[in-house]
């Protein structure tokens, strides 16, 4: 049976969500079953179910992570699990208005899960608000490019 991808969504205004959800539905047509989870409330243990994930977060503050994507960072980086069984993607949203610290929500995951292990699959993705392209359709490029490149081998041969 084909593994869940999981996307963690971080997000303080709904467009990592709505990003998130697009990107579900483009991966159940391309026949991979996807489940969205706000990082609200979500410890490590998240990592236990099988199957891979993607990080879908905007960026906020002075490059921080949004507030509902603080705890669960906070709770990675103090309770530092062995995610040797992780892989994920990473899909960043941010604006180049903020030059110095372009996409840094996803780009502070990133680190963060390889740290402790985890393989990263693909590049990660940098969506600039900025620069008129609706998040959606980049991500959704993104997200069918990703898993013909990444998930496609695996899940046939399961
Ligand atoms: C107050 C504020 C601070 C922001 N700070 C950054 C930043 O430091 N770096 C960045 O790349 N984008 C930054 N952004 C842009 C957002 O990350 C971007 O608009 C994103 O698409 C919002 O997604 P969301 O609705 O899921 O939160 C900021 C936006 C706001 C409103």
């Amino acid at each position: 049976m084909a593994e869940v991808i999981t996307i963690l969504v971080g997000t303080m205004t709904g467009t990592a969500e709505l990003v998130a959800d697009e990107v579900k539905d483009t991966l159940a047509a391309e026949g991979f079953a996807a489940e969205v989870l706000a990082m609200d409330k979500l410890t490590s243990a998240v990592f236990e179910q099988p199957g891979r994930f993607l990080i879908c977060t905007s960026t906020y503050g002075q490059g921080d992570v949004p507030d509902n994507a603080r705890d669960f960072f906070a709770a990675l980086e103090t309770a530092r699990p062995d995610l040797a069984h992780v892989e994920y993607g990473v899909m960043a949203l941010g604006d180049r208005t903020y030059a110095q610290t372009f996409c840094f929500g996803g780009q502070r995951f990133d680190p963060l899960l390889s740290s402790l292990g985890a393989r990263r699959l693909g590049e990660v993705l940098l969506h600039d608000a900025s620069a008129g392209t609706i998040p959606e359709e980049v991500a959704v490029e993104w997200a069918r490019r990703w898993a013909g490149d990444h998930l496609r081998d695996r899940s046939e041969a399961a």
